[in-house]
């Protein structure tokens, strides 16, 4: 069953950070539901963003839920900070070195609910739906990647629809979509069965933003 709910999470990579408070005020009175955040590590992807003192001074501009979306490979080391800096939401990858196997992904997402947050779990493009599947009755969300990870601004991947639909056959959580997404690639992936959409470019390069997030929200 599908949730029911949908859930707009402009991704903050695309705004200008030179004037952040004012970039998250935008999305926020564009009516944005959560605030997606991309803390990369340079090793998990091949970038480097953001960390728990950023995110900090975002919790600071508003009180929108803060989706932490961690690309990096020990989620398990940085979750805490994370958490001290006031996020609501921390997902980590599937594919991530310090959670490769089944006892160490479990305990960090428990770690995680443990000192209050939701817990969520990514995958790559190119990981199985069914690599998630014995984690699902642990997580409070799913992020299905629907381009490779480390950069704003990629093409969306279609061959990644049905594993948006697999998914929502198993778990009836949030399911969130990330990468390329915008009102077209978001309609696929909401007919696939994913009520939460992250979106960075389509969002914070529009005309206006206002009528992006609309767009993604009223999509048939
Ligand atoms: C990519 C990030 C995405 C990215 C999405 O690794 O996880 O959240 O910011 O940006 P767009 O919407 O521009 O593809
Ligand atoms: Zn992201």
């Amino acid at each position: 069953m599908p949730a029911s709910r949908i859930i707009i999470s402009p991704s903050l990579l695309a705004c200008d950070f030179s004037r952040l408070a004012e970039e998250i005020h935008r999305v926020e009175e564009g009516g944005a539901d959560w605030l997606h955040v991309d803390v990369m590590d340079g090793h998990f992807v091949p970038n480097l963003t953001m960390g728990p003192v950023i995110v900090e001074a975002i919790r600071k501009c508003t009180k929108l839920p803060l989706d932490i979306h961690l690309m990096v490979d020990h989620p398990e080391q940085c979750a805490q900070s994370f958490i001290d800096a006031g996020s609501e939401m921390l997902t980590l990858h599937i594919e991530a070195e310090g959670v490769a196997t089944a006892a160490k992904l479990v305990k960090a997402l428990r770690h995680i609910k443990a000192a209050g947050a939701r817990a969520g779990l990514s995958v790559r493009p190119r990981t199985k739906a069914e690599s998630l599947k014995p984690f699902l009755s642990q997580l409070d969300l799913v992020l299905v990647m629907t381009v490779e990870p480390g950069f704003g601004g990629q093409a969306f991947i279609p061959e990644v629809v049905p594993k948006v639909a697999q998914l929502r056959q198993w778990y009836a959580g949030d399911l969130s979509v990330d990468g390329g997404i915008n009102a077209e690639t978001g309609r696929l992936c909401r007919q696939a069965g994913a009520n939460v959409f992250v979106a960075g470019t389509y969002v914070f390069r529009a005309a206006s933003c206002k009528q992006a997030i609309e767009s993604l929200r009223s999509n048939p």
